[in-house]
C-alpha cells in the first residue's frame, strides 16, 4: 500500500505551537517534511528541560529514525542553517547529515537578500510588512523572477553565480540608496554555511519522496507560519512570500494531491500576531497584555511582542476551508486557565454590515463576540479528557459545533507530554 503525506499546518498567523506537535508526531512517520518558508520560522521543541528552536530544520530531526527533509518550496541561508545545524551536532545530535536532506531545487537566501528586505522595509515606512528581516521576500521574489540561486548550485559554477547574483542586489541596494552596510564579515560567515552544508546529501527530493511513498512510507508535511500569512490567501500584502497553505504541500515537496492524507490545522486557543497588518480580535487593553505574559507571546526569531486577542472564528473557518482540515488541533488552552469570561469572536462587522466570511480586507472591520464563562481550574497537570472542567469541555463543543471538524489533540502545556489525544 501506498504511504500518504499528512500535513501539519498552522491556520492563524503562525506561531501556533507546530514544533511542539510535529515532534509529539514523529515517531508516527517515517519522513517529516518541510515545503515552504524559511528562517522566518522558529520552532520550539522542549522536552526533558532542553529547549531548541528549529528554523530551518524539520521537527522530525530529533527523532533518529525519522528522515528530515528541506523542499524545494523552502528558502534556505547557509549560515543560519550551519548555525543551527551545529547546535544540534554539539548538543549530541551528531548524525543528522544522514538523516537530514536537503532539496537542490530549493532557494538560497543571500545576505544581500537580507539587506534588500531591510531597505524594502525601510522604503514602506508606516506601510512597512513588519517582516522577520531574514530575506524571505526578496528571495521568494528572485525566484519568481527566474534570477534566483538554488541549492544545488553550490556544486555547479557556484561562485560566478553568487559573484553575479550579489552584484546585481548590490546595484538595487545602491539605487535605494541603501548603501550603509558593511557585507564583509556576515559574507565570510555565508560562505563557509554554504562550505557546510556541502557535506550534507542534496537531493532531488521530489523523486526520493515519492519513491518513499510508494514504497509504503508516510510522509508528514511540516508547515510554517500560518494561512493567514499565505501569499495568496493571506491578508496581502501583510503576508509572507510563500504558499503556506495545502497547496503548498504539492508545489513545495513536487507531490500529487492526491497523496495527501489527513491535513491537521493546528490553532491556540486565543490569537495572536506578529509584525503588521490588519487583526479584528486584537486586543489593546490588559487582557490582552495579560494573554501575552501568561502565553509568553514574544516571537521566536525576533523576540518581537505578539499582537494578542481572541480566538477567531471567521479566520478558523476560512483557513479550514482553504486547507481542507480533517482534523484540529489546539494548543495553549492552559493559557486562558484563569479568565472569569472568554470572549468567541463569530462575526466581523463594518458600516452595518456584518460577516461570517473572510472579507477581501479586514482592515477596518471589527470582531463581534459571544461571551462564554471560563474554566476556572489548571488544565495542565489534566491527561485524560474525562477530567476536563465543564465549562472546558463547553468551549471545546462550542468550536467544534461552529467549525464542524473535530479537535483530536489538545496541548494544556508546553511538554511533550502535556497533550491530550482524544478518542476518534
Ligand atoms: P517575512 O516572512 O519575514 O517576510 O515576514 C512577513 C510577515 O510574516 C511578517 O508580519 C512576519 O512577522 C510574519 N511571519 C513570518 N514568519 C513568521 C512565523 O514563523 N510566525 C509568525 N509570523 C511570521
Amino acid at each position: 500500500m501506498n504511504g500518504k503525506v499528512d500535513a501539519l499546518l498552522g491556520i492563524v498567523f503562525g506561531d501556533e505551537g507546530k514544533g511542539k506537535v510535529v515532534d509529539f508526531f514523529t515517531p508516527r512517520y517515517g519522513v517529516v517534511a518541510r515545503f515552504a518558508g524559511g528562517p522566518n520560522a522558529g520552532h520550539t521543541i522542549i522536552f526533558d528541560g532542553h529547549k531548541f528552536v528549529l528554523r530551518s530544520i524539520p521537527s522530525g530531526i530529533f527523532n533518529e529514525n525519522t528522515l528530515n527533509i528541506i523542499g524545494n518550496g523552502c528558502v534556505l541561508a547557509p549560515d543560519l542553517f550551519m548555525d543551527e545545524a551545529l547546535e544540534l551536532e554539539n548538543a549530541g545530535y551528531t548524525s543528522i547529515r544522514e538523516r537530514l536532506h536537503i532539496s537542490r531545487r530549493a532557494h538560497l537566501i543571500l545576505p544581500t537578500h537580507r539587506l534588500l528586505d531591510r531597505a524594502y522595509e525601510a522604503m514602506k515606512g508606516k506601510d512597512k510588512v513588519g517582516t522577520t528581516g531574514k530575506g524571505i521576500g526578496p528571495t521568494y521574489s528572485d525566484k519568481a523572477a527566474r534570477v534566483g540561486l538554488r541549492v544545488g548550485d553550490i556544486l555547479d559554477g557556484f561562485e560566478e553565480k553568487y559573484a553575479r547574483l550579489k552584484a546585481r542586489h548590490e546595484q538595487t541596494l545602491h539605487d535605494l540608496g541603501f548603501t550603509d552596510y558593511d557585507l564583509s564579515s556576515v559574507e565570510a560567515h555565508w560562505l563557509e554555511g554554504v562550505e557546510y552544508m556541502r557535506r550534507f546529501q542534496l537531493t532531488d527530493a521530489e523523486n526520493e519522496i515519492n519513491t518513499l511513498l510508494d514504497e509504503g512510507k508516510s510522509v508528514l508535511a511540516e508547515g510554517a507560519q500560518g494561512s493567514l500569512l499565505d501569499i495568496d490567501h493571506g491578508t496581502y500584502p501583510f503576508v509572507s512570500s510563500s504558499s503556506t497553505t495545502i497547496g503548498g504541500v504539492c508545489t513545495g515537496l513536487g507531490i500529487a494531491p492526491q497523496r495527501i492524507g489527513r491535513v491537521f490545522g493546528i490553532f491556540k486557543a486565543y490569537s495572536t500576531r506578529v509584525g503588521s497588518g490588519p487583526f479584528p480580535v486584537e486586543l489593546f487593553d490588559a487582557t490582552g497584555d495579560r494573554i501575552r505574559e501568561l502565553g509568553h507571546e514574544y516571537g521566536a526569531v525576533t523576540g518581537r511582542n505578539r499582537r494578542c486577542g481572541w480566538i477567531d472564528l471567521v479566520a478558523l473557518r476560512y483557513a479550514i476551508m482553504i486547507n481542507g482540515v480533517t482534523d484540529l488541533v489546539m494548543m495553549k488552552s492552559d493559557v486562558l486557565d484563569g479568565f472569569d469570561t472568554i470572549r468567541i469572536c463569530t462575526a466581523y462587522q463594518k458600516d452595518g454590515m456584518l460577516t461570517r466570511e473572510m472579507p477581501y480586507n479586514t482592515e477596518g472591520w471589527a470582531a463581534v463576540y459571544d461571551d462564554v464563562p471560563g474554566w476556572k481550574a489548571p488544565l495542565s497537570s489534566i491527561r485524560d479528557e474525562k477530567d476536563f472542567p465543564p465549562a472546558f469541555s463547553s468551549y471545546i463543543s462550542r468550536l467544534e459545533n461552529e467549525l464542524c471538524v473535530p479537535i483530536r489533540i489538545i496541548s494544556v502545556g508546553p511538554d511533550r507530554d502535556e497533550t491530550i489525544i482524544r478518542s476518534e
